[in-house]
């Protein structure tokens, strides 16, 4: 009898089959970057695409500005892999440590450069500000594709540095998890510059992301969220430090963590071990001093979760001095006069920024409201130059791209008030 032998042809096919697929532009449903940790040596790397068995490989190195050079040798790291959310969507993550500051890094997906279909950049924050440093803030994201797009646009256009998202990303409720889809390809679309360098960006929670909304349990409430995005301290509320100029502190209003308790001390605590950084922001999605959403006989700043803000987050930030707070979740454009107290305070209040109109139908703003300085029902992100001087310049932009409205502070941080 004849001994049956694979054919040649059969036997590639079947080490094909084995071998991990490549994945190929085609397959890959969205990339974004974040940091886990320290933004001036990590950077961390998800990516969503449909297949188990696509590779799990970085390839990456130093940028040394020419294509495929020889002379810098590629680093490998192995992505773990999960699934996004309860979809059989596969979602694979691996945070890149060790890294120089203020560096161009270049990076791939596959096990072999040959492999590696596309590659991306990104840059490590520096370890000190010596140039100026941008960002983009706003939120409520995507009431659909073609809003989420023309937003997204206007921040590719303007290369931040990051971006700071304020909650209600993709609007899937914890339930309607192709939206995500859609998210991601907008966001892997336009969250690169020119030179392939990818913006990255930093997350906040909002009532979208919760089935319910509100006082919900993480993760089970929240699956998407907390599946799709690596969260510093692993909770929806943390801080990241880029050296000793820049604090981020994100808060989660009551949508899976109480605003009191727990949370409002490790505020306290969190922004009092960051007196001596040059420059301070905060954000969270439900506004303290917000512009819809007034309860029966009230305006936006009496509702239960305003007040729960004002009383256990806003004293600490009045106590140890901020930049500026970012507020969203209200589908406006406004600025805030500076508030200390309750009051308004023109010497020493604190800025809050929002309202969280970045790809959603806008709203109606009060009228004689004596917490607005200016709001508009508008879609807009906000950019923001930090200085090393101390310096920083606001500018509300439209999708359209019009700076609508800008204001500049000389002073980095509100002094601290006992
Ligand atoms: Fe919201």
């Amino acid at each position: 009898m004849p001994t049956h032998r694979f054919a040649p042809s059969l036997l590639f096919a079947l080490l094909l089959l084995i071998a991990p697929r490549a994945a190929s532009a085609e397959d890959l449903i969205g990339m974004f970057l974040s940091w886990q940790q320290d933004p001036t040596t990590t950077m961390t790397v998800t990516w969503v695409d449909i297949y188990a068995d696509s590779s799990s490989t970085i390839l990456y190195r130093k940028y040394d500005g020419q294509k495929h050079s020889a002379d810098t040798k590629w680093q490998t790291a192995t992505a773990k892999q999960s699934t996004m959310g309860p979809t059989t969507l596969q979602l694979r993550r691996v945070e890149l440590t060790g890294l120089e500051p203020g560096t161009r890094y270049e990076f791939g997906i596959g096990d072999k450069t040959k492999d590696v279909t596309q590659f991306w950049r990104f840059d490590t924050m520096p370890a000190k500000l010596t140039e100026p440093l941008t960002f983009v803030a706003g939120g409520d994201m995507m009431h659909n594709r073609a809003m989420v797009d023309d937003m997204n646009e206007e921040m590719q256009k303007l290369e931040p540095d990051f971006a700071l998202l304020g909650g209600d990303i993709a609007y899937e409720n914890g339930i309607h998890g192709t939206h995500w889809i859609d998210w991601l390809q907008s966001w892997t679309n336009h969250a690169v510059t020119k030179d392939k360098r990818l913006i990255p960006l930093v997350i906040t929670i909002g009532n979208h992301e919760v089935k319910g909304g509100y006082n919900g349990t993480p993760p089970q409430d929240a699956p998407y969220f907390y599946s799709i995005f690596p969260l510093p301290q692993n909770r929806s509320y943390y801080a990241l430090d880029f050296g000793k100029y820049l604090s981020l502190v994100i808060l989660d209003s009551q949508h899976t963590n109480p605003i009191a308790g727990p949370q409002a001390d490790w505020l306290a605590e969190a922004m009092s071990q960051r007196g001596d950084q040059q420059f301070l922001f905060a954000c969270y999605h439900f506004p303290a001093y917000g512009t819809t959403k007034e309860p029966e006989g009230g305006t936006p700043i009496d509702s239960p979760q305003a007040l729960a803000i004002q009383k256990n987050w806003c004293p600490s930030f009045e106590r140890f001095g901020a930049t500026a707070i970012f507020e969203n979740d209200h589908h406006n454009y406004k600025r805030s006069h500076r508030i200390r107290n309750r009051q308004r305070d023109d010497a020493n209040g604190i800025l809050y920024l929002g309202d969280g109109a970045w790809g959603v139908e806008p709203r109606e703003v009060p009228k004689d409201a004596w917490w607005l300085a200016k709001a508009e029902g508008r879609n807009h992100l906000w950019r923001v130059e930090l200085d090393p001087d101390g310096k920083v310049e606001f500018e509300a932009i439209d999708a359209e791209g019009e700076a609508f409205d800008e204001l500049e502070i000389k002073e980095p941080r509100t002094k601290p008030v006992p």
